[in-house]
């Protein structure tokens, strides 16, 4: 299977000399060879969608937008196990969890259809300053034009649309460049919003690496860019974006506080799956758990027991809680994490061993806040368990990190939990849920450098739209 980008509906292969092989990463096959784009066909795409947005996509009225999302939907609800197929093929995900991630992805198509008819402006009291009188003023909103979307490999359908269906509801245009380990989900996707009536051109494809992410943010006729990725990548564009609008989901190496009152055995079996679902490679993923002294002990020993009985092996079987990192080099870079953390009088009490892309969960205690395992995001299947005394101690040492995305507190005291996510230097907090539960219509986006804009489908909605004033004056004269 050859991969190519899409651009006003056709494949385009050209670069034919320089393919690059999509593995999978378990059974480490070729499963697909993708023909990157070199700049000019990104910049073609870019063209094609300027033109496509002016002529069609600008005045597309909603409920024919909405009518397209819902159709969508349908034929992913229709396609549902190729999608799942190809996520655990691409990403190597354990099937379970490409389920998971598909049957998420239908929302996201659901909540944009149903938002796009009720996606309103609002009417100002003009009044409200002196010398407004007779006057109406009206904000609206306007699509931007074309959205540059540029996708990494852990949700290669999800956080594809959750950047494509918030900008086609509002009635943008998008050039997509996937994560070039993890292509297959945007070409059938693409697919698919052809099969449910989306106009060609309206969503572009552009398959290729840096230098194809590089050409849509430096284009002229791209509106804005919406990345998700490592910081330093997301530090360039926005260097390079000058004055285009940009939405970055950066990293985080996110908190959970477990006070003692908390319900343990639940902490314990939530946050399993909260650190080591797809082997930790989620921006949110639990990689430091804070707790309170007094049940150190006990907490440490029921994490541990729960983590030995996850199962690890190959994506395909329903049984398989841990498959493989995107690729062995990634999984090699995190153990030499876990390495120099062993070096530094970290211990390991679970884990820490690696097999090819694999690597077992790991939990390890006495880490020093300086050792990357903990300071950087790990994103690869390791926890840091730490103790705290006091709720002053938990809350410091949370917040003690150059990111801020999402976090998990959990306590019975409402009092507590409140005050604690108050002051949690967040773009999110949950109480008595993992820090890795997103839901998909809740706001996403982080704080201090895990970002910059919100995701979920509304607030993404929000962030693919001119704010337009219209004000009338409309004093009677005879
Ligand atoms: C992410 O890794 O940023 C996305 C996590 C999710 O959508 O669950």
């Amino acid at each position: 299977m050859k991969i190519g980008s899409i651009i006003h509906g056709k494949t385009y292969e050209d670069h034919h000399e320089s393919l690059i092989n999509v593995v999978d990463p378990y059974r480490k096959e070729t499963i697909a060879e993708l023909i990157p784009a070199n700049p000019d066909t990104a910049s073609r795409a870019v063209n094609d969608s300027y033109e496509v947005f002016h002529e069609t996509m600008k005045h597309m009225p909603a409920y024919e937008r909405a009518a397209i999302l819902r159709k969508a939907a349908d034929l992913l609800e229709k396609r549902r196990e190729t999608f799942v197929e190809t996520i655990t093929q691409e990403a190597g995900k354990p099937v379970k969890h490409s389920r998971a991630e598909v049957d998420r992805a239908l929302q996201v198509l659901r909540f944009a259809s149903e938002l796009v008819n009720h996606f309103t402006g609002e009417v100002l009291p003009m009044d409200a300053a002196s010398g407004g009188e007779n006057r109406w003023g009206f904000v609206v909103h306007e699509p931007l034009g074309v959205i540059g979307a540029i996708t990494p490999f852990n949700f290669p359908l999800n956080l594809v649309l959750h950047k494509v269906a918030p900008a086609i509801a509002t009635g943008n245009c998008v050039v997509l460049k996937p994560a070039e380990k993890t292509p297959i989900s945007s070409y059938k996707l693409a697919e698919l919003f052809h099969d449910a009536g989306l106009p060609p051109g309206v969503l572009n494809v552009v398959q290729g690496g840096g230098e194809v992410g590089e050409a849509l943010v430096n284009h002229d006729k791209v509106h804005k860019i919406s990345f998700t990725g490592s910081l330093p990548v997301g530090r360039e564009i926005r260097a390079a974006a000058d004055l285009k609008k940009v939405t970055l989901e950066l990293g985080s190496n996110s908190p959970n506080l477990i006070f003692a009152d908390a319900d343990l055995e639940y902490a314990a079996e939530q946050l399993v799956t909260g650190a080591f679902a797809f082997s930790g490679q989620a921006c949110i993923s639990a990689q430091r758990i804070y707790i309170q002294d007094s049940c150190f002990e006990q907490f440490l020993q029921l994490y541990k027991e729960k983590t030995m009985q996850l199962t690890t092996g190959d994506p395909r079987e329903e049984s398989t809680d841990i498959g493989p990192m995107i690729t062995e080099e990634e999984a090699e870079r995190a153990f030499t994490w876990i390495e120099d953390a062993k070096a530094g009088g970290a211990v390991v009490e679970t884990g820490g061993t690696r097999d090819g892309a694999v690597l077992q969960p790991t939990i390890m205690t006495n880490v020093e806040r300086n050792m990357k395992v903990i300071a950087e995001e790990v994103f690869a299947p390791i926890v840091s368990v730490v103790p705290f005394s006091t709720t002053e101690e938990a809350v410091q040492l949370a917040n003690d990190s150059i990111y801020g995305l999402q976090a998990g507190v959990f306590t019975q005291n409402i009092n507590r939990a409140l005050q604690v996510a108050q002051q949690l230097e967040m773009g999110g907090v949950w109480i008595n849920e993992i820090s890795t539960y997103r839901q998909d219509n809740h706001p996403y986006g982080g704080v201090k450098q895990s970002g910059i804009g919100k995701e979920g489908v509304k607030y993404a909605m929000e962030d693919t739209t001119n704010v337009k004033f219209i004000g009338i004056n409309h004093r009677y004269s005879s």
